[in-house]
């Protein structure tokens, strides 16, 4: 089957063509057409993701990275689509600031290839800006008649962190119970799977996000976003030379010792806001403190993931979300548990992969097929910001 998917979660424009044979947990999937686009440099002059901005640079994109993943995919056909009434896609559209004249624009030039399936973030993320590729989703299955399913943003991501990009296409054939550490900057939780497709949430943070806390931090240090790779570049340096801590007493790491599997970020980041208070700090103090924080932070995501996985008997460790690509915490979790638990087997996504893309949206979407809505059922699809697994 051939899957369109799109994802618009947060500050990522992303739309893939993936073709899939067989079914889950077997299925090949070939990734025909793959087109990203990060609107990071456009939210960094505000130092911070705008739900209002992101969504007017989806809807100025959503139709050229269409464009993209199609040419990519060789399936870019020079012929105009028979698209029926000009004003149902206008009304599906409506709230998305010049997406229906763009779509119009491009089915007059050129016509969709056949889709058996439309896979679309549905949440958790920014709901003006999910609203904006749901949108999308709706108009091009008026077109194409496709069904829609409307994904889960985190199980792409345990997903993508599953996928071979490199070997064989394939998902690795894991062994249950596994646990998902999921780290982005929206989310830090554990996920227990005991099969395919079945998820329960059993620890998350009570506050800031780990990744939230990274790109916080960072702003506290004058660093521009998004702060986690600026952190975790100077805190590489500052472990390279040596440096010695930038505090005279060790950074807190809450709860890391409490009854539960849930974390907390907020007063880790507090406790690096008091200590840098008004001093201007230099480049190295910089480093040594980005290093500091970086050694907390991951510490108390190994210590939970580590008690989750003793108390679940868990087989797999799959670590997904943009916070996965820290080299430091790829580090910590695949040597610590190399020397204490080597049974275990560890994936973690392959760096493109790690961040927002939609390949993870049609691997996920593939997943939850049965889930597929047909028809007068797509219009019902909607946002939920806070969707959970
Ligand atoms: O999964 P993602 O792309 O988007 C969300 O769903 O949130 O994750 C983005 C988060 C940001 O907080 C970013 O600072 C963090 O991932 N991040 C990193 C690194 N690369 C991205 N944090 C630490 N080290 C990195 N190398
Ligand atoms: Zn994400």
């Amino acid at each position: 089957m051939r899957i369109l998917s799109i994802e618009t979660s947060c500050d990522e424009t992303a739309v893939s063509i993936v073709e899939v044979e067989g079914e889950l947990p077997t299925a090949t999937y070939t990734l025909l057409g793959n087109a990203l686009f990060s609107q990071v440099d456009i939210h960094k002059e505000y130092g911070g993701v705008f739900p209002a901005v992101a969504k007017r640079e989806h809807a100025k994109t959503l139709v050229p990275m269409l464009k993209k993943a199609l040419l990519e995919a060789e399936l870019l056909d020079n012929s105009p689509t028979d698209f029926g009434d000009e004003n149902a896609l206008r009304e599906i559209l409506s709230r998305e600031d010049g997406l229906a004249d763009d779509l119009i624009n491009f089915l007059e030039d050129y016509s969709l290839p056949e889709l058996d399936l439309i896979a679309v973030t549905s949440g958790p993320g920014l709901e003006p800006a999910l609203w904006v590729g749901i949108s999308f989703a709706k108009a091009l299955a008026s077109v194409t008649k496709a069904p829609v399913i409307p994904v889960n943003h985190m199980e792409g991501h345990i997903l993508a962190s599953l996928f071979d990009v490199v070997e064989d296409d394939k998902l690795a054939q894991i062994t249950f119970p596994a646990l998902s550490l999921l780290v982005s900057g929206g989310h830090t939780e554990l996920v227990l799977m005991r099969d395919w497709s079945k998820y329960e949430k059993i620890g998350q943070t009570r506050d800031d996000a780990v990744g939230e806390a990274f790109d916080k931090v960072a702003r506290l240090m004058g660093l521009p976003y998004p702060g986690g790779p600026e952190i975790g570049r100077r805190a590489s340096e500052a472990r390279a030379a040596k440096l010695p801590p930038f505090g005279n007493k060790a950074l807190p790491r809450p709860m890391i010792n409490s009854d539960d599997f849930d974390f907390s970020y907020a007063g880790l980041k507090t406790a690096v806001r008091n200590l840098i208070g008004d001093k201007t700090l230099t480049e190295e103090e910089k480093n040594r403190l980005a290093r500091d924080f970086e050694d907390a932070a991951i510490e108390s995501l190994y210590a939970k993931t580590v008690k989750a996985i003793d108390h679940f008997d868990i087989k797999t460790l799959i670590i997904g979300g943009g916070v996965s690509a820290n080299s430091f915490l790829r580090q910590t979790f695949v040597e610590g548990l190399l020397s204490t638990h080597p049974e275990i087997e560890v994936y973690l996504p392959h760096r493109h992969l790690s961040t927002d893309n939609s390949v993870m949206i049609a691997l996920a979407g593939h997943a939850e097929l049965a889930a597929a809505r047909t028809a007068g059922a797509i219009a019902f699809i909607r946002a939920d910001g806070n969707r959970s697994l």
